[in-house]
């Protein structure tokens, strides 16, 4: 057997802990599937005396992990200590600078430094793989890089936060408010004390980006994404969307169109009977469209510590099996410098079906004023209804709703702003774009 490969672990939290409980008990098994052993040589985290409920005797301990990945002596650098910057950020960098392989679970670590990071990784002959970056357990970093090389994608799209799809989910089920969701998504762990990173998109954002790139070749563009949280969307807007065939769900969608990519993160309406809209709960899902394969839908568990830990050891194992010498695979998909420039398309210029809903005085006339703003703007309507509050008096507020064929979103937005200023609105219009799955 060839001799075993020496891994440090630096974060033992919810990732961490569970990474270090599954290879102490399958090391049997994984020395055979890989020839060889797996060994945690080193860990690092804050507090040394904290009960992790994980055997570390025999085990380096490093109080700080840039020491660990600094001198410790060790093959691969497994960093789970999470954050763009600090600790992760440095001890990356200084492993990869002296040529060791890594192993991280950080999308907000790739998501900004990612592209630096590769050119430091190729330049020193170092492996960075990232897995469990997107979409926890599901394999779909493997199936981008690697799986699918040679095909032209189009599209690349998913449910890829488990907190704002259990929000949604749980909002449609038992028709409650965002807010109570929120908070039990809190109390059950789902979400942080400060929830805001999930439900305003940032981190569905940072997953996309890495997506983007590896499906596109262009350099990753964090910043670059349009973004819409979740936190307007009411329990009226997913009634509507049911009544209507659909689903709301927070995606994050990475499209090519003729004038660059779309990268964007929002609500948005899926036809019931596609089999996205069926993803509920937790569970995330990614769907990748391309030339030769066609659709590929992958669902699965995308957070929690041994679905994360399974898709880290993967990794892992795949460095363990490499042999001395062979050909790496790139870490983005391509050699970092043939990664071209982000092109981006402007979110005006996208084209889909549109969900608007309006409050509006009833007064005689708005309804046929609502439908001519719309043909003013070039928009075909698939369905335009009016209703009533549930026994709304006379000049009650009435709601109007309306469902539009593709179309492109200035022309929504010009439409919109025309009704605005007509003075009848109440309230805040809602705009919620539909996507529709090629297939399934
Ligand atoms: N949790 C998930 O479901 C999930 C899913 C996908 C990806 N990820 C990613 O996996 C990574 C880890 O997430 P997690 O949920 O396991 O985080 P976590 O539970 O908060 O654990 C973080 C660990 O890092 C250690 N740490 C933090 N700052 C440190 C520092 N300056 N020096 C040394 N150690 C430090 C902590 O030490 P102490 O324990 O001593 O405080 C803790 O053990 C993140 O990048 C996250 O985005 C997580």
């Amino acid at each position: 057997m060839a001799d075993a490969l020496r891994i440090g672990i630096a974060g033992l939290g919810t990732v961490g802990a569970a990474l270090v409980r599954i290879l102490q008990q399958r090391s049997n098994e994984l020395a055979i599937s890989c020839g060889r052993k797996i060994e945690i040589a080193a860990v690092s985290a804050r507090e040394r005396n904290k009960d992790r409920g994980i055997d570390l005797s025999g085990i380096a301990w490093y109080d700080d992990p840039l020491d660990l990945a600094a001198n410790a002596e060790i093959d691969v650098y497994v960093e789970l200590v999470g954050g763009a910057n600090g600790a992760a950020e440095a001890s990356v960098r200084a492993a990869l600078a002296r040529g060791l392989h890594v192993v991280t679970a950080n999308k907000a670590l790739l998501a900004r430094y990612g592209v630096e990071l590769a050119r430091i990784a190729e330049k020193n002959g170092a492996l960075l793989n990232y897995e469990a970056a997107v979409a926890g357990g599901i394999p779909v970093i493997k199936a981008l890089r690697e799986s699918l090389t040679g095909n032209h994608f189009s599209r690349v799209y998913g449910i890829m936060n488990g907190t704002c799809n259990y929000i949604l989910s749980r909002m449609e089920k038992e028709g409650l408010s965002f807010g109570e969701c929120l908070k039990d998504a809190q109390r059950l762990g789902y979400a942080e004390a400060d929830p805001s990173f999930d439900i305003e998109g940032n981190d569905t954002a940072h997953k996309l980006a890495i997506m983007t790139t590896l499906a596109f070749g262009s350099e990753i563009a964090a910043d670059d994404i349009y973004l819409e949280g979740i936190t307007n969307i009411s329990i009226e807007d997913i009634r509507a969307a049911n009544e209507l065939g659909y689903r709301i769900k927070l995606l994050g969608v990475a499209q090519k169109t003729d004038t660059g990519i779309e990268q964007r993160v929002h609500p948005t309406m899926v036809p019931l009977d596609s089999v996205i809209a069926q993803v509920d709960g937790v569970t995330n899902a990614v769907a990748l469209e391309s030339d030769i394969l066609g659709e590929l839908l992958m669902v699965g568990p995308g957070a929690g510590g041994s679905a994360t830990a399974s898709a880290v050891l993967g990794d892992i194992t795949d460095i363990a099996k490499s042999r001395p010498g062979a050909q790496q695979v790139p870490v983005l998909g391509r050699p970092a410098h043939l990664l071209e420039p982000y092109r981006r398309a402007q979110m005006r210029s996208h084209e889909g079906g549109y969900f608007i809903r309006l409050t509006v005085a009833d007064k005689i006339g708005v309804f046929a004023n609502v439908a001519t703003r719309m043909a003013d703007n070039g928009i075909s309507l698939e369905s335009i209804v009016q209703r009533s509050q549930p026994d709304g008096e006379i000049g009650a507020p009435v709601t109007i709703i309306l469902v539009t064929h593709a179309t492109m979103e200035e022309s929504v937005r010009k439409a919109v702003s025309a009704i605005r200023a007509e003075g009848y609105l109440i309230g805040e219009p809602q705009t919620i774009r539909i996507e529709r799955p090629k297939t399934v």
